[in-house]
């Protein structure tokens, strides 16, 4: 990154989110970070004086703005969006699925993501033609959901697929003003959340870790236990690259089954 270089990261408050932001925040003149929750206690109530968190629901657009608004602001332009908004949120059959459910797992995945790129295609356009940057970097995370089958998951893996095709939409549009869009699709990441999940599953099938995170990995070539911070290397290609648009990077550990 050049010197001066300002990113927005979502979605810090959750596992990958929080281990892009850890090891990106150094390599930044200024982040601007969002989520509901506030993220104080990650950094031990002291944030990196270079970091600002701007909480709120990035499902409603006045939000989404006031983080771009702020970004602006303080230090007129943005390079670089890292989009780690997202969830399944529920599980179920469509057969069961309550159609608020389904909008909500549609908004934090979709919705928002459309309108993180909106807001951001806006100003790194901007900042492009008069001159403050020469190009910007849009990085969302997409997931092997969109193109495989996750029981009791549709609305997600719908809600991914249609991410996956929005970023190609943004490439397009964005192109002429050097603005490259791409997505990481990785499987299933261990994080403290998903860790919460596997006991939960132990405990359900009265069984040990091994055959819960067995069955997890059971369509992967590579069978280990993909970690958030094995996904930095490739987020940070997609982050500051020049050559690529338009593409999702599947880290799948290999995994078949997919469509
Ligand atoms: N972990 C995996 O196995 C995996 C696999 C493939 C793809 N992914 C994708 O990778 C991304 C990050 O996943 P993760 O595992 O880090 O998930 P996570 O731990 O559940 O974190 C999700 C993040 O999204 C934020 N978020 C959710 N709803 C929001 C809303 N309405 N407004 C603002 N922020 C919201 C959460 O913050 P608040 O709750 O504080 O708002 C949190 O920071 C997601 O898009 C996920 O779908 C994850």
């Amino acid at each position: 990154m050049t010197p001066g270089s300002v990113a927005i990261i979502t979605g810090v408050s959750g596992g990958i989110g929080r281990a892009i932001l850890k090891a990106f925040h150094p390599r930044f003149e200024r982040i601007f970070t969002a989520s509901r929750r506030d993220i104080a206690e990650f950094w031990d109530g002291k944030y990196p004086s270079n970091t600002s968190h701007v909480p709120g629901d990035l499902t409603i657009e006045s939000n989404v703005q006031r983080l771009f608004d702020r970004a602006i602001e303080k230090m007129g332009h943005v390079d670089l969006v890292v989009n780690c908004v997202g969830g399944s949120l529920v599980s179920g059959t469509i057969k069961e699925f309550n159609m608020e459910d389904v909008d909500r797992v549609l908004a934090v995945n979709l919705r928002s993501a459309f309108m993180i790129t909106k807001h951001a295609l806006k100003h790194m356009e901007d900042g492009v033609k008069q001159d403050i940057q020469d190009s910007g970097n849009i990085v969302h995370f997409v997931s092997s959901s969109a193109k495989k089958i996750s029981h009791g998951k549709a609305p997600y893996g719908i809600a991914k697929a249609a991410l996956a095709h929005l970023i190609h939409y943004a490439a397009f549009e964005a192109a002429e003003s050097n603005v490259n869009v791409n997505g990481i699709s990785p499987t299933y990441v261990f994080t403290a959340r998903h860790e919460r999940s596997i006991r939960k599953k132990m405990n359900e099938r009265n069984t040990g870790r091994g055959e819960v995170v067995e069955r997890i990995t059971s369509s992967q070539l590579l069978r280990k236990e993909l970690q958030p911070e094995d996904l930095l290397e490739v987020t940070w290609l997609l982050a500051t690259t020049r050559v690529i648009t338009g593409q999702i990077y599947n880290c799948t550990l290999g995994e078949i089954n997919s469509y």
